[in-house]
């Protein structure tokens, strides 16, 4: 922290929140809102004589409130900048100054209440995203007493006490009495690996986290009992399983199953009724003080950051990378990186390794100097667009900007486009193009496709990326399916249009498969979303105008299974000998005579 608040070409901002990002990768604009510290931090040299004259006293956040602090004060001892801050809203009074201690005890002058918050325009290349992590609050778990005990600490409460700069200066001592406890327990997944309340994923850090306590209570306090209540211990990672070892031969007991219920006892001590499954029996535990092993959650802030920079969140609130594997540090759009727990839980190794891994990434694009964009991009024909907005709304990387109520036409920020195709797609206005695949390739294709015997043909549209590599991976495993697929390659499914459906269906095709990646992992954030909702669109058109919906079909099939495409197409024969060429011949006169009705 200290080198990076003195190296000349690092701008740090602290105090300062993110308002909103514009822009594109190489040109981001970043609007922050600098909040007023009321202490010149260029002059400030922490001496602490404000401090000690402050007469507003207030819980330390740092120390999680086992400690106080005053209204002017230093967020935690090795913070950098090295100034003291003023929360004017506990302050005594700043306008008019009521009280004005601290500016007298302050002899290099740094105290200023004139200050006030200030807007920031920032311009950046790419932006690393590493917004961090919140603690799961276990308030809500009330089985465990945290609200009515105050032996019941969370592990960063602990962590607060057995650090030799917190509160007690590493004395193991409980809240109740100041006396150090004969027995300490440590219940572990709180509000991780539930379907109840909190999260269902593992947090990750908290079995390690544990057992480096327990190691080091041991080490200060070999007499203190030690019982850790757990579903499974999972210390995967290195050199973990040998400090588990240890732990277990310093004599600290695990125990496995969670605490049901707490109740105080007299003294303030602390009972713990506990189902241990290896036994299956009921067991009480006597403990003088009982440690939540609190899981991870995403910050607070991710949702609003995900809003301006166009991210994407996995199920569990935390930001989805481009490819788990390919691209772990790298964001869909264009210039984001994530590093630490703003992608996933992380222990201090992996949030370093992926820290250092998005600045390579960050420093390989700016080095480059320019970009090269993606050649199958979309384009707008303003003289065609109705301001509608909806290409706006389905572009999945926020490239396409348009002003509705000033009738301003769409824009594509070619930068920013990854060429996905949903917003052609989308557009009933045929105003939206794709560079390469355009409409009138696909239209030809399928065409050509169904030119001679129509009628025992399958039309398969299928994304690059995954599904059209799963029917590769089918031909190249030697998977038998019918040799009546014909397949149309788009980039992505969101990319297959209404139109391109109506056109199979009226030159007599009687089975129509779209297919794309799996929901999650499509390779362009959530384009296939908008598939979803158009194949349910033309179903519901297709049952008003007497056509069977299942000739339509819609399938997720990934790269890897090939044997998932075969079977899907067996499958789709067998329906497509259940066709006749009555129904196909009706098809075909419903929608020439929608067609014609439409003129
Ligand atoms: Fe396969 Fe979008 S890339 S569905």
């Amino acid at each position: 922290m200290t080198d990076v608040g003195r190296h000349p070409k690092i701008k740090l901002l602290t105090m300062s929140e993110v308002m909103g990002v514009k822009g594109s990768v190489g040109n981001f604009k970043v609007n922050v809102l600098k909040k007023a510290r009321y202490v010149e931090e260029n002059e400030c040299t922490a001496c602490g004589k404000c401090a000690e004259v402050c007469p507003a006293v207030r819980p330390d956040e740092f120390n999680l409130g086992l400690s106080s602090r005053k209204a002017i004060y230093i967020s935690f001892p090795q913070a950098v900048p090295s100034s003291y801050v003023i929360n004017v809203n506990e302050c005594l009074g700043h306008n008019p100054i009521v009280c004005g201690k601290c500016i007298e005890a302050c002899d290099k002058e740094c105290i200023n209440f004139h200050m006030s918050d200030e807007e920031i325009e920032e311009k950046v290349g790419s932006i690393i995203v590493a917004t961090g992590l919140e603690p799961y609050d276990p308030t809500a778990m009330d089985e465990y007493g945290y609200t009515r005990f105050e032996n019941v600490l969370t592990s960063l409460e602990f962590e607060r006490i057995i650090n030799a700069g917190g509160p007690t200066q590493g004395n193991l001592i409980r809240p109740t009495d100041r006396e150090r406890p004969r027995s300490v327990g440590f219940s572990q997944c709180v509000g991780s690996r539930t379907l109840r309340k909190g999260s269902s994923y593992c947090s990750n850090i908290c079995c390690m986290n544990t057992i480096k306590s327990t190691l080091l209570i041991k080490e200060h306090y070999p007499d203190i009992d030690i019982k850790v209540f757990y579903i499974d211990i999972r210390s995967s990672g290195k050199g973990f399983e040998d400090l588990y070892r240890r732990s277990r031969k310093e004599g600290v007991q695990y125990i496995r199953g969670l605490p049901g219920n707490i109740e105080e006892t007299g003294e303030k001590g602390l009972m713990a009724a506990v189902e241990n499954i290896v036994t299956g029996k009921l067991e009480i535990h006597d403990l003088d003080m009982l440690v939540l092993s609190q899981g991870i959650q995403p910050a607070p802030s991710t949702q609003r950051l995900q809003e301006s920079l166009g991210l994407q969140l996995t199920s569990d609130g935390f930001y989805l990378e481009a490819h788990p594997k390919l691209l772990p540090v790298d964001a869909a759009t264009r210039g984001i990186f994530f590093a630490g727990c703003a992608e996933g839980p992380k222990d201090i190794k992996e949030s370093v390794t992926q820290g250092s891994a998005a600045a390579a990434r960050a420093i390989r694009l700016m080095h480059k100097g320019s970009i090269t964009t993606e050649p199958i991009i979309s384009q707008v024909d303003p003289e065609l667009c109705k301001f509608c907005g909806k290409c706006a709304e389905v572009c999945p990387y926020n490239a396409i900007s348009i002003d509705t109520k000033k009738r301003i036409p769409a824009e594509v920020n070619t930068a920013s486009c990854a060429g996905c195709g949903t917003c052609a797609a989308e557009c009933v206005f045929d105003a939206i193009s794709m560079n390469h695949f355009t409409d009138r390739q696909i239209l030809g294709q399928v065409d050509a496709m169904l030119e001679e015997k129509t009628d025992e043909k399958i039309l398969v549209f299928a994304c690059n990326w995954c599904s059209y590599a799963g029917a590769d991976n089918a031909g190249v495993s030697r998977f038998q399916y019918p040799p009546n697929i014909r397949l149309i390659r788009t980039m992505c499914s969101g990319r297959v249009d209404e139109k391109f459906i109506w056109e199979g269906f009226e030159r007599g095709a009687p089975i129509i498969l779209v297919s794309g990646c799996h929901i999650g992992d499509c390779h362009y954030i959530d384009a296939n979303q908008w598939t979803v909702k158009r194949i349910q669109k033309i179903h519901k058109k297709m049952a008003r105008m007497d056509i069977r919906p299942d000739r339509l079909r819609l399938e997720w099939v990934s790269a890897a299974e090939g044997v998932r495409f075969a079977e899907i197409m067996r499958d789709l024969e067998r329906l497509r000998k259940e066709v006749t060429s009555e129904e196909i011949g009706e098809t075909v006169r419903i929608l020439k005579e929608r067609k014609n009705n439409s003129k």
